[in-house]
């Protein structure tokens, strides 16, 4: 095939333009072009390359992941060592790292009277990862190596070459030769986290900790293993050159950043030793906030001249030091578990640990999640085990250090009956509903069955009941509830509505006055929406969001108590699990009791009315069939046979029509055989024509279209708010997006539309710019609002 000059000329003008949006989005942080685009120039690349193979070349943007796995990694000796740091964890020990460099230079000392010579420090976090050697020949990238001891790596070339910010061709001119660029991978927290969420998911083993996860990821032999996982690198500094360079550290980062090469947006210069501390405190106050972990930071005499004359001592450079914060991990003993029981009856082992301090602070609990998580940590009663403590997280056994098992170690064991009521604790089953059929297994989760029989339940139950976004009670804090319950005043949220004065005044905390105003507090919470009471009620898996869409659309306490399982799933965001939670809550004796005592005591329900037009609207008959979960019948079936029958009568005489049924197109034979089957059983049909009564009772009709979303500005969209807002508070600015039509969400993901972000926003901020979400600063958002009326 003859290469035509124009497919050469759009490959190379494709790979440029790659490049420069990778430049963008990964060294500057600012992305030029949004994904979607991304995604249309790579395959156009793509496409191209395998029209005209002889155009491949090794640096081109879609050669990342080549090749097959390795059996073993190759050995590679560094021209240049790859030392390592002294270093610094008290404030004395960086001035006197400051004192010998400048007793080395030669510099004058301070006195009583005046500081001496101050001398240029770059300032760098450390970040916790894998220190890697890139070498560019002519600008491009030959080879990748781990540091190993020091003097010998590991050839991990085909791994870096997956990593997406490292350039596989420098940018510009003007680079040496040849350079070797040294820095360091790791895995921001997002990552790591999506990481672990994934290999949880997938059976695979999780990770640690972020620094485990960046080894574990990048010394794989296969690389394509590499190539999934979220590695990123952050260069510090260069190796062997031959070729001019800046002749100073920043400058030289400076320059590697021009070429292309990601480096840290906290780089700073410190004029003195006392600058240098100030820079440590101030990375030490963002630490939490940042979205990748550091160990402490770097600093690096800034003067490659006075690099060359300090030199080195033994393994360690005499011009550089890392000064250190507190650990986030630390080794202690686990002394107990214990059980706690939650809102839902729950039990969660706790694990009770000998007190130790984590990067500042003590810890003596931490949680350990269910019983799978304590298998899965192979966690024994004795155990030494690794704790950490990450940002604002609750602390997480990470490991337990097998070599430190005592001989008397023992077992963890789930008890048999609730340690605060003393009823049964069951395990929970797990059932999977698909294709007609249900399955059971068993769940990760114990609870006791007690419910609001058990106090701990009935304390988290009114705790939740009367909280700020549920009911609202104020003055009811944790303690009182723990009193009133206690005292047995209070057996069930229906209690607080018959609560007499007599019975508060007296208890702990409460005056004339203070119960007064309690009992007042009661009184004003007896009109809510009903949204607020159905998120009150606590049903498991419903938080405010979906109280507030099932308020929404049913509009009517009734309605939602018979909606049946099938019918809740046409709403948005309603799976069938949480379907059926909300189902079986209704059908609980005990709820409804509570539930009709609240009614009867008082509760008059605000916003009650129809059902919404748009929930009406949406049914349609081919949803009615897929959602019955008919094996073989998937989506396109469903429609076919929708589209045929009309009704749901029709699909039920034509399923057992053999003639009809069997010309009939659109649908396999296996399921036109599990439609015949399916609705042979006089159960099935009466199933589905409660589901379509009930549909229609509820006021819908057949439609083959969803209607689109009528009017609202931000329909569609989900926003998620992260860090604090200074002007509008979080609640308000969720309530005005909501009536904007937009749903607010708890985390980030690709569907989100928008992030608002104020100060000390964290791993939302950094999951939705790795992403390439939307973000907006108070100042924007608020002028968005504005925009929006
Ligand atoms: S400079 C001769 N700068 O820390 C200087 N190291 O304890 C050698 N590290 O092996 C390293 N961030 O893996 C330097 N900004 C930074 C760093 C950094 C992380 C790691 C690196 C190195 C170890 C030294």
């Amino acid at each position: 095939m003859s290469v035509t000059p124009t497919a050469a000329e759009r490959i190379a003008q494709l790979r440029s333009e790659l490049d420069a949006h990778n430049y963008r989005y990964y060294v500057l942080d600012e992305p030029s072009v949004p994904d979607v685009e991304y995604d249309r120039l790579f395959n156009e690349l793509k496409a191209l390359e395998t029209e005209h193979p002889q155009l491949v070349t090794p640096e081109s943007p879609t050669q990342r992941v080549g090749g097959s796995a390795l059996s073993a990694f190759g050995e590679i000796r560094h021209e240049v060592p790859m030392l390592s740091l002294g270093n610094a964890f008290e404030e004395a020990d960086l001035l006197d790292f400051d004192r010998r460099v400048r007793e080395g230079l030669d510099l004058p000392s301070g006195d009583l009277f005046g500081g001496g010579a101050e001398v240029e420090y770059s300032c760098e976090p450390k970040l916790d990862g894998l220190a890697v050697s890139l070498l560019y020949r002519d600008g491009l990238l030959v080879r990748g190596a781990t540091r190993g001891d020091g003097s010998t790596g590991e050839d991990i070339s085909v791994n870096v070459r997956t990593i997406r910010n490292i350039p596989l061709k420098l940018q510009g001119s003007g680079w040496p030769r040849v350079l070797e660029v040294r820095g360091e991978v790791f895995i921001s927290r997002a990552g790591f986290e999506a990481l672990n969420a994934r290999q949880l998911e997938s059976g695979g083993k999780t990770f640690a900790n972020p620094r485990n996860a960046a080894a574990g990821s990048l010394r794989q032999l296969d690389p394509k293993i590499t190539a999934s996982r979220p590695l990123q690198l952050c260069s510090y500094g260069i190796g062997q050159v031959q070729g001019e360079l800046p002749d100073s550290h920043i400058g030289i980062l400076q320059a590697l950043k021009g070429w292309g090469l990601p480096i840290s947006p906290e780089l700073q210069l410190a004029k003195g030793v006392q600058e240098c501390l100030a820079y440590y405190r101030a990375i030490g106050d963002k630490r939490d906030a940042l979205p990748y972990e550091i160990d402490g930071v770097v600093f690096k005499v800034n003067n490659l001249a006075y690099q060359r004359e300090l030199g080195f001592r033994a393994r360690e450079p005499r011009w550089a030091i890392a000064h250190k914060f507190p650990a986030l991990e630390e080794l202690t003993e686990l002394l107990d578990v214990e059980f706690q029981v939650g809102r839902t009856g729950a039990v969660t082992p706790v694990a009770r640990l000998k007190p130790v301090k984590v990067a500042g602070v003590t810890v003596s609990n931490a949680t350990l999640h269910n019983m799978d998580e304590v298998a899965r940590l192979g966690l024994m009663i004795g155990d030494t085990v690794i704790i950490r403590r990450a940002g604002d997280v609750i602390p997480q056994v990470v490991q337990v250090v097998a070599e430190r098992r005592p001989a008397d170690a023992r077992a963890v064991q789930i008890p048999e009956s609730c340690p605060v009521c003393g009823s049964h604790v069951e395990r929970t089953q797990l059932v999977k509903r698909s294709k007609g059929k249900e399955s059971f297994s068993a769940g990760s989760i114990y609870r006791c069955v007690g419910r609001l029989a058990c106090a701990a339940q009935l304390k988290q139950a009114i705790i939740h009941f009367v909280s700020r976004r549920a009911m609202d009670i104020e003055g009811l804090g944790e303690k009182s509830v723990e009193q009133l319950v206690d005292e047995g005043l209070v057996g069930s949220p229906a209690d607080l509505y018959t609560l007499r004065f007599e019975q508060i005044v007296g208890l702990e905390g409460f005056a004339e006055l203070s119960s007064n105003n309690l009992l007042a507090a009661i009184a004003a919470s007896r009109k809510p929406s009903l949204a607020r009471f159905i998120y009150a009620l606590g049903i498991p898996d419903v938080g405010e969001e979906t109280a507030k869409v099932l308020a929404r659309a049913l509009a009517s306490l009734r309605r939602i108590e018979q909606a049946l399982p099938e019918v809740l799933t046409y709403l948005p965001d309603v799976g069938l699990e949480v379907a059926y939670e909300i189902h079986s809550f209704f059908r609980d004796e005990h709820n409804r009791k509570v539930i009709a005592q609240l009614l009867e005591r008082g509760i008059e329900l605000q916003e009650e009315g129809e059902v919404h037009p748009e929930f009406a609207g949406c049914a349609t008959l081919a949803g009615l069939l897929d959602k019955l979960n008919i094996a073989g019948i998937a989506v396109t079936g469903a429609k076919n046979l929708a589209d045929k029958a009309g009704s749901l009568e029709r699909v039920i005489e034509l399923s057992q029509d053999w003639l009809e049924l069997s010309v009939m197109k659109g649908l396999n034979e296996k399921g036109k055989q599990a439609l015949r089957e399916f609705f042979a059983e006089p159960a099935n049909v009466e199933h589905a024509r409660a589901i379509e009564a009930q549909l229609r009772e509820f006021g819908m009709h057949w439609q083959s279209e969803k209607k689109a979303v009528e009017g609202l500005p931000l329909a569609g969209q989900t926003w998620v708010l992260t860090g604090s807002l200074e002007v509008m508070s979080r609640d308000i600015a969720k309530d005005k997006l909501e009536s904007l039509g937009a749903k607010v969400a708890g985390s980030v993901s690709a569907k989100t539309s928008c992030v608002v972000a104020g100060p000390g926003a964290g791993s939302k901020l950094a999951k939705a710019s790795e992403l390439g979400v939307r973000v907006l600063d108070e100042a924007q958002f608020l002028a968005e609002l504005e925009r929006l009326g």
